[in-house]
């Protein structure tokens, strides 16, 4: 068997162009969406991400601000920058890049950003809402991940996924999203005993460790949905996921690529959590 594309580029155009006639429809109204987004220090890979974030702004209507600080700046002065943030009307989302650096505590800057305009949906207010099934942002990456395996047509209710991965930002959002789509769960991590005993009875697997070639052709049932959330680089140094792409794709029946997968659906969804977060202000 080969397994079909879910094709992310192409999701995040789509979802892209909606969010564009949203923000165009709150400009009209004088509600122009706006993202600010906060990078502390000049780690090269965050100003690449914060750099695409701006200019998905930009092509879709929506207001952004990039406000750049050198690395050395206190954890107090960034606090009240994103009191300041949170008190701009022009202001509906608000992203801290991260990680910040080493003397700023990451936990009081989510704290710190008004759960209204925590567009990234990190917050404990954010997780919460998630957990209980209440309306809230949705974790980026996890929301995007959900949106591509709609694509596929597979119906979660009663199918088994196996996330693999475990952090606050995509292993436990992600759990909670299959789980109010009524999939049963399972959390693999870094101290499951034989990974490959669980990813085996999985409809779909959500691979979100960090490591290359965590999840082998020998792991997959054939036929599974396989979402790689992956960003790695291999010897040669190429971008490379966690899954082994050319093995895998043989077995599975749907598997999102590395890169042109989960990436710019992450970024899709930060667009989404924004046009949201600027209607219900306006509303
Ligand atoms: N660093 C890497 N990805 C992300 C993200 O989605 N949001 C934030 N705030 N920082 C990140």
């Amino acid at each position: 068997m080969t397994a079909q594309l879910i094709d992310g580029n192409a999701l995040a155009k789509k979802i892209r162009g909606e969010v564009a006639e949203r923000a165009a429809a709150l400009t009209a109204r004088g509600h122009q969406p706006g993202l600010a987004v906060v990078l502390v220090g000049d780690d090269p890979a965050s100003q690449v991400y914060v750099s695409h974030k701006v200019k998905d702004c930009e092509g879709s209507g929506v207001y952004s601000l990039l406000d750049r600080y050198p690395a050395d700046m206190s954890e107090a002065a960034l606090l009240k920058r994103i009191a300041e943030l949170n008190a701009d009307p022009k202001i509906h989302g608000i992203l801290v890049q991260m990680p910040v650096p080493k003397h700023i505590d990451p936990q009081k800057v989510i704290a710190a950003i008004a759960p209204h305009k925590d567009v990234d949906g990190f917050s404990i207010q954010s997780a919460g809402a998630l957990a209980s099934g209440l309306p809230g942002f949705k974790s980026c990456t996890p929301y995007g991940c959900m949106k591509l395996i709609e694509t596929t047509g597979v119906n979660l209710r009663g199918k088994h996924a196996v996330v693999i991965g475990r952090s606050n930002t995509v292993g436990k959002p992600m759990a909670q999203l299959l789980l109010q789509a009524s999939a049963t769960v399972t959390i693999c991590h870094s101290a499951t005993v034989d990974l490959g005993a669980h990813t085996r009875q999985a409809d779909v697997i959500v691979a979100a460790v960090g490591r290359r070639n965590t999840v082998t052709a020998d792991m997959v049932k054939p036929g599974a949905v396989i979402i790689d959330v992956g960003m790695n680089r291999n010897d040669e140094g190429k971008l490379c996921g966690d899954v082994d792409f050319e093995g895998v794709s043989k077995v599975a029946g749907w598997i999102t690529p590395v890169p042109g997968g989960v990436g710019p659906m992450t970024r899709a969804m930060l667009l989404v959590n924004t046009i949201e977060a600027a209607e219900r202000a306006a509303s």
